[in-house]
């Protein structure tokens, strides 16, 4: 796998925010330089993340026990798997990323791990990851699944269909499953905040975009949100107050029902 050190990648600046360990000067400066010009990004990233544990703990809750992670990122604390595991030690999760300092960092951390799988791809290409045998072997979608685009969907522009790509990723999927996503959004911040954030990721590989709340419900399909539904990422069924005003972009857990005129079982 080719791993460019002399330029930032999401996955990589990503990792340094978290405080993690498999990044290059290079990302280490590209982070520095967003946190100064807008402070407490690394902060919403942290958010972020709690957001993910209280989501899967959720799906958890709901009895899925199948996740597929897109975009899932170098590993870190609190890996999906492990938050799934602490409530369903039987729990499956299959990573995916493009990124080959997550893949092989993924690859690393679940070396002997049955239940979990990581593939290489990138949800442009939806098929791709369905076909990977990790997928095929660890996903069984006549059961409900929990797909996870977690701070992904503001990369990817409309360009790229997103509502195609979601709906082509979900086809396949049962009543009961779920997609939960985080969003870049304008209520990131002051006006001139957004604007900085997306004038830092410009020209890199992975600018960031903005949707509004409208728009982001509109990539859902025929995925209907829970309780309490599209909210800022901080307020999504929060643990405790966490005194924060600002927000890292909107936060969703949507459920796909029972078609009209079934009924379970
Ligand atoms: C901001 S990180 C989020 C990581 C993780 N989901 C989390 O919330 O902690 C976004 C991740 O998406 C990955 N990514 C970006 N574009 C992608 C694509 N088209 N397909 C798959 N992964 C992608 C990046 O490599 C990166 O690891």
């Amino acid at each position: 796998m080719d791993i460019d050190v002399n330029t930032a990648t999401l996955a990589r600046i990503y990792d340094y925010m978290l405080g993690g360990a498999h990044n290059f000067a290079v990302d280490r400066e590209a982070a520095d330089r967003i946190e100064r010009a807008v402070p407490g990004t690394i902060r919403t990233a942290w958010e972020n993340r709690a957001f993910l544990r209280r989501a899967v703990q959720f799906c958890t809750a709901q009895g899925i026990d199948q996740f597929l992670d897109i975009g899932s990122g170098i590993p870190t604390e609190g890996n999906v798997h492990e938050i799934a595991r602490s409530v369903n030690p039987d729990a499956r999760v299959v990573y995916v990323d493009l990124d080959p300092v997550a893949v092989m960092q993924s690859r690393t951390i679940l070396e002997g791990d049955e239940l979990s799988g990581v593939v290489n791809a990138d949800l442009r290409q939806p098929e791709a990851i369905l076909d990977d045998p990790a997928t095929r072997s660890l996903i069984d979608f006549d059961r409900p699944v929990a797909v996870l685009l977690v701070a992904l969907l503001h990369v990817i522009p409309d360009s790229d269909g997103p509502a195609e790509l979601l709906s082509r990723l979900t086809a396949h999927t049962v009543p009961g499953s779920c997609l939960v996503l985080t969003h870049f959004s304008s209520n990131y911040g002051t006006p001139e905040q957004v604007e900085a954030l997306l004038e830092l990721t410009r020209n890199t590989t992975t600018p960031l975009l903005i949707r509004e709340p409208d728009e982001i419900l509109a990539l859902l399909g025929d995925f209907v949100p829970t309780p309490p539904g599209l909210v800022p990422v901080h307020e999504w069924r929060p643990e405790q107050e966490t005194g924060t005003a600002q927000s890292s972009g909107y936060a969703v857990v949507a459920r796909k029902e029972q078609p009209p005129g079934r009924t379970a079982g």
